[in-house]
């Protein structure tokens, strides 16, 4: 998993492991850009190896990527889960794990994504348009910020009253961290089960 932040999402994939509900895979490693990220913590006191790898380290967007790559490829892992990265990746990077990246964006696609759409700024936008029901995406990833194919979405409510701290937790609590665990599950088996379109057995 490839955080930057607080690691909620990552929480409720580490939580759906120890209830079982992803039972079909694990995560191996966590990947934070930022070092000093909360999620950073939660992965430890889960177990799991976590790491920072970040471009102002490495020097180039290129050796960044190289590195990732190698911590990816030495954790053994067939599945990459991106929640709440913020660092920019290379289609360089996402061809070479094609449909094995998916991503999850706190809004229903394709409104308020894309380029500038992060945190609370696409919370803002939903807000300022005035939109009745917003939600949250899970998507493959590919060279096209939050442009990859839709793999589940789900639709929450917007109240007149909301703030976006307000309309952000809504969503987390009653899409990100449901929609998430289950999106990981059902990949994680069709890899398991050789029916993936992302993955090969070699
Ligand atoms: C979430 O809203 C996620 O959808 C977005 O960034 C936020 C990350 O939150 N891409 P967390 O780090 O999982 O708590």
């Amino acid at each position: 998993m490839l955080i930057s932040g607080g690691g909620t999402n990552l929480q409720a994939i580490l939580d759906a492991e120890k209830s079982g509900l992803l039972h079909s895979g694990s995560v191996k490693l966590v990947v934070s850009n930022r070092a000093g990220a909360y999620g950073l913590e939660r992965a430890k006191a889960a177990g799991v190896k976590a790491v920072t790898v970040s471009k102002k380290q490495c020097g180039s967007q290129e050796a960044f990527e190289d590195e990732l790559i190698r911590q990816i490829d030495a954790a053994k892992t067939d599945l990459i889960v991106l929640a709440g990265w913020l660092a920019i990746l290379s289609e360089k990077f996402t061809r070479h794990y094609e449909h094995r990246i998916i991503n999850i964006h706190p809004a229903l696609i394709p409104s308020f994504c894309g380029e500038g759409f992060y945190g609370l700024k696409v919370h803002e936008a939903a807000l300022a348009k005035g939109v009745k029901v917003s939600g949250a995406t899970v998507h493959y990833v590919n060279e096209i910020p939050d442009g990859g194919e839709i793999i589940a979405q789900k639709a929450v409510k917007v109240y007149p009253k909301d703030t976006p701290e307000k309309l952000q937790l809504r969503i987390m609590r009653q899409a990100e961290w449901k929609l998430l665990p289950k999106a990981a599950e059902d990949i994680s088996a069709q890899i398991v089960a050789g029916t993936h379109p992302g993955y090969k057995e070699e």
